[in-house]
């Protein structure tokens, strides 16, 4: 690790678990003092905050829903006041919620809607203001925006689809700025979401690796992208799937 961000403040949204947390991680440990979001794990966030302080980094837990504007807005206004400006924000915060479309209820397909799209649009308007040229803007997408291997999934997809483009497209709207934009489009990776063996045993004869991906792999393709070695990729979609969609 390189310490490449000292000094930078980050945001991420959904750092309490998973690849939000091993991001929260990573980006402190590279240096950055990072805040990070969470809706419902308290008691796993404060773990996330309490060990990048023990590792001699900061990090500030912030309690906001991805579908509440204002939370949002609050957590990245705090951030700024209280880590003293913002350079890297890191759009994580996602639900997957599957079903055949058939039985699929407008609900669910709203409230995944509004976790990963909509709560990352607010995030990335609330934080913009307050960048400066070599600002970096990391969307966590997924390779469902471009390939689906199972039924039930077309709404997941449909979202990352939207976080997708909305990356292409807002790159046109900050590259005279000089800040970037740019979505991962990870494959299937070790967290909460993959629930159980039989889920691991579908999935690994679809990986070119033959194994799923972990947390941590993710994190430092994230922190590459927040760094100032990056300078040059902008409105880039980027897969890191282990040869998943290969
Ligand atoms: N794992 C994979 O295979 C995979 C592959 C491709 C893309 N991704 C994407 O990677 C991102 C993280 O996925 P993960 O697998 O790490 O998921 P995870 O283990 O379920 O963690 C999700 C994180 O998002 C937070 N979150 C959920 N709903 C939220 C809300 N309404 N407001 C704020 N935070 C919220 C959770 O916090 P709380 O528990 O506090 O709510 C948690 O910190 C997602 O965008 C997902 O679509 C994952």
């Amino acid at each position: 690790m390189s310490l490449s961000l000292t000094g930078k403040v980050a945001f991420v949204t959904g750092g309490s678990r998973g690849i939000g947390a091993a991001i929260v991680r990573r980006l402190a440990a590279d240096g950055a003092a990072v805040a990070f979001t969470y809706a419902a794990s308290a008691a796993e966030a404060d773990k996330v905050a309490s060990e990048v302080a023990a590792a001699g980094g900061k990090a500030l837990a912030i309690k906001a829903d991805n579908t509440n504007a204002d939370e949002i807005k609050a957590a990245v206004s705090r951030t700024v006041a209280e880590l003293g400006g913002l350079d890297i924000l890191v759009n994580n915060a996602g639900i997957v919620l599957g079903g055949p479309v058939d039985e699929f209820t407008l609900d669910t397909f709203d409230r995944m809607f509004a976790v990963n799209v909509r709560g990352a649009f607010v995030a990335i308007q609330a934080a913009v203001p307050h960048m400066k040229e070599g600002g970096r803007i990391i969307n966590n997408s997924s390779v469902v925006a471009h390939y689906t291997a199972f039924p039930g999934s077309f709404a997941y997809a449909m979202t990352k689809g939207a976080v997708s483009s909305m990356t292409r497209a807002i790159a046109r709207d900050l590259g005279p700025r000089g800040i970037t934009i740019n979505a991962i489009e990870p494959g299937p990776t070790e967290t909460d979401n993959i629930k159980n063996d039989a889920m691991r045993d579908m999935l690994r004869p679809r990986m070119a690796l033959g194994r799923l991906g972990s947390d941590t792999e993710v994190a430092s393709f994230v922190a590459y992208l927040a760094s100032p070695e990056s300078s040059f990729i902008t409105g880039s979609l980027l897969t890191i799937d282990g040869g998943y969609s290969a």
